[in-house]
C-alpha cells in the first residue's frame, strides 16, 4: 500500500521518548476556510493559546484564505473577537496577541480560482521575509470535504507544495470527513498522495487530541489488571455515548452534506470503538465483518436548560421535509475471538439533554445471586471523554448495617483533581504535533478507509429510499423512544447520563 511507512521507519508511537517536547520550527500556518466556524471557535483559539503557552516558534505566521473580503487588520480584529469568546485561557493577554497578530495575513479569493493561489504564493513570499519562517508551511483545510481535492490541486499548480526532499517542509492538514465514502476517501487519499507524500499529510480527527482519548492507551496497556478480562467472557456489551446540547450552529449547508454518521460516527466515535477494542499493542485489527441495526432520529423543537430551541427542520439551510438524520443509535457485531457475542452500542446526538461522551464498559452479571435477585447490579467502568473527565468503576459494596445490602458504590478518578493542571484543547496538541512532524495522533490512510468500510455498510443501508425516515425527538432529550427499544430487544437499557 502507498502509504505504509517504509520498514525500518515502523516505530512503536508508544515508545518513551517520542513524544518529548521539541520546539517546532519557523513556519507559516496557512488556513483555508479562515472565516469558517472551524476557525473561529478552535483553530486561531488553540494557536493563540501555544502562544500563550510559549509553545509556538518564534518565527510564526497565520494566513487565512477564504471568499469574505477582509483587509489584514479586519481579519485579525474578527479573530481577536474569537479569541475572546471561545479561548480556554481569558482574558487576552493583550502584549501576547499584539505580538501574535503581527503575523496575520489574510488572502481573500475562490479556491477553483488560480489568481487566489498566485497572491497567496507572493503573501507567503512575504511572510518568509517579514517573519522568518523559512518557506516552511502548514496548509489547514477547515473547508468542506468537497473542496479539498480542488484546493490541493491549485496548491501543486502554484508550485505551493514541495517534495520532501527539498528544503522547507509543506504538511497539509486535512479535516474530517475525509470523503463522502469509501469510494470517495480512496479516491482522496489517491489523489492526496499524488500531490504529496504520506509524511506531508496529517488527516485530524481531534479527538485523538484529547487527553482523555489518548489515555485509554495508557488505562488499558499500562495497567496489568484490566488487559486479562477485556474480552467476551467478562464483558457483557460497551456503550459508547457521545452526545450534545448544541444543535447545527448555523452550519446547515455543511450538515445537510453530512448528517450524523459522518459528523461524528465514521471518525470520532469509530476511534474510541478502535481505542476500546483493539488488540495490543498497536495494531488495529480492523473487524471487517460487521453487522449493524441502525435507529436514526432528527430534533424537533424542545428545550435545552429551560430555553426553547427550534427543530432540526427550522435551522438555517436546512431543506424542508429534510431526512438528514442528527442521532443515529446502532449495535455493532465485532466478529473477532476477542468480541464475538459482545454488542456495542454506539450513539450520538445533536440536542442532547448535556454534554456528555463516555465509553461504558458493562461487565456479565455474576453467575449466582447469593445476595437475591436484581440485588448487585453487574460492574460498569465508565470512561468519561467529557466533560468530568475521569474512570470510575462501579461496584457492589455491603451497607452498614445488620443485614446483606448491598448497594451500588464508585471508586472514581477524576483529572480535575488529581492533576492540578490545565488541559490543554485538543487543537491545541495537534496543531503543534503538526508543526513538529510527528503523525502519532493522526489517522493514516488505510484507517481512513477502514473506518469508511464500517460507516459506508450502515450509510448504504439508511440512504436507500426504503429506510424510514428518522423518528423525531424532542429537543433536549435522549433520542427517539426506538433508540431504547433497539437495547430493550436485547433486554439492555441505555446508562442514564
Ligand atoms: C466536530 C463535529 O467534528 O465535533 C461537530 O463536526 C461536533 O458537529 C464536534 O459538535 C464535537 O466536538 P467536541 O470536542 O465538542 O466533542
Amino acid at each position: 500500500m502507498p502509504y505504509a511507512p517504509e520498514h525500518d521507519e515502523v516505530q512503536n508511537p508508544l515508545r518513551p521518548g517520542l513524544r518529548a517536547e521539541s520546539a517546532p520550527e519557523p513556519c507559516a500556518a496557512v488556513i483555508f476556510g479562515a472565516s469558517g466556524d472551524l476557525a473561529h471557535r478552535k483553530l486561531v483559539p488553540a494557536l493563540y493559546n501555544l502562544a500563550v503557552g510559549a509553545h509556538l516558534p518564534a518565527a510564526f505566521a497565520i494566513v487565512g484564505v477564504s471568499k469574505s473580503e477582509y483587509s489584514h487588520d479586519e481579519f485579525a480584529k474578527d479573530m481577536r473577537e474569537a479569541v475572546g469568546k471561545f479561548s480556554r485561557t481569558r482574558p487576552v493577554d493583550p502584549e501576547i496577541w499584539g505580538d501574535f497578530a503581527a503575523g496575520m495575513r489574510y488572502v481573500a479569493g475562490s479556491f477553483d480560482d488560480p489568481d487566489t493561489f498566485a497572491r497567496l504564493r507572493a503573501q507567503l513570499e512575504e511572510v518568509d521575509r517579514a517573519r522568518a519562517t523559512r518557506g516552511n508551511r502548514l496548509y489547514y483545510f477547515a473547508t468542506p470535504p468537497s473542496v479539498f481535492p480542488t484546493v490541493l490541486g491549485r496548491l501543486k499548480e502554484a508550485g505551493l507544495i514541495r517534495s520532501p526532499l527539498e528544503s522547507g517542509f509543506t504538511r497539509v492538514v486535512i479535516e474530517k470527513p475525509f470523503g463522502r465514502d469509501l469510494a470517495s476517501a480512496r479516491a482522496l487519499n489517491r489523489l492526496v498522495l499524488q500531490t504529496c507524500d504520506e509524511r506531508q499529510v496529517f488527516r485530524i480527527d481531534h479527538y485523538l487530541g484529547k487527553e482523555t482519548v489518548q489515555n485509554l492507551l495508557v488505562f488499558r496497556f499500562g495497567n496489568a489488571i484490566f488487559e486479562p478480562i477485556w474480552n467476551r467472557r467478562y464483558v457483557d456489551h460497551v456503550q459508547i455515548t457521545a452526545g450534545e446540547e448544541l444543535g447545527i450552529e448555523g452550519r446547515g449547508r455543511y450538515y445537510e452534506e453530512a448528517g450524523v454518521l459522518r459528523d461524528m460516527i465514521q471518525n470520532h466515535v469509530l476511534q474510541l470503538v478502535s481505542l476500546c477494542a483493539m488488540e495490543p499493542p498497536t495494531a488495529f485489527d480492523s473487524p471487517d465483518q460487521v453487522a449493524a441495526k441502525v435507529v436514526l432520529g432528527q430534533y424537533a423543537p424542545g428545550s435545552i436548560v429551560g430555553a426553547d430551541v427550534p427543530g432540526y427542520q427550522q435551522e438555517k439551510d436546512v431543506a424542508p421535509g429534510s431526512r438528514t438524520p442528527t442521532f443515529v443509535a446502532l449495535r455493532l457485531n465485532l466478529r473477532s475471538w476477542r468480541w464475538d457475542g459482545v454488542p456495542f452500542y454506539l450513539r450520538s446526538g445533536k440536542r442532547m439533554p448535556k454534554r456528555a461522551t463516555e465509553i461504558a464498559v458493562q461487565f456479565r452479571r455474576i453467575p449466582h445471586q447469593l445476595f437475591g435477585e436484581g440485588a448487585t447490579q453487574p460492574n460498569v467502568l465508565i470512561i468519561r471523554v467529557q466533560p468530568q473527565e475521569g474512570i470510575a468503576l462501579r461496584f457492589s459494596a455491603k451497607v452498614p448495617g445488620e443485614r446483606y445490602r448491598p448497594r451500588t458504590v464508585s471508586m472514581d478518578f477524576r483529572y480535575g483533581t488529581t492533576f492540578a493542571v490545565a488541559t490543554p484543547e485538543a487543537y491545541e496538541r495537534l496543531l503543534l504535533d503538526a508543526m513538529r512532524g510527528d503523525q502519532t495522533l493522526f489517522t493514516r490512510g488505510d484507517e481512513v478507509e477502514a473506518a469508511w468500510k464500517i460507516a459506508g455498510g450502515i450509510l448504504k443501508q439508511i440512504e436507500s429510499p426504503s429506510f424510514p425516515r428518522p423518528h423525531l425527538y424532542e429537543a433536549g432529550t435522549w433520542g427517539p423512544r426506538a433508540a431504547d427499544e433497539l437495547l430493550a430487544r436485547d433486554g439492555r437499557t441505555w446508562r442514564r447520563l
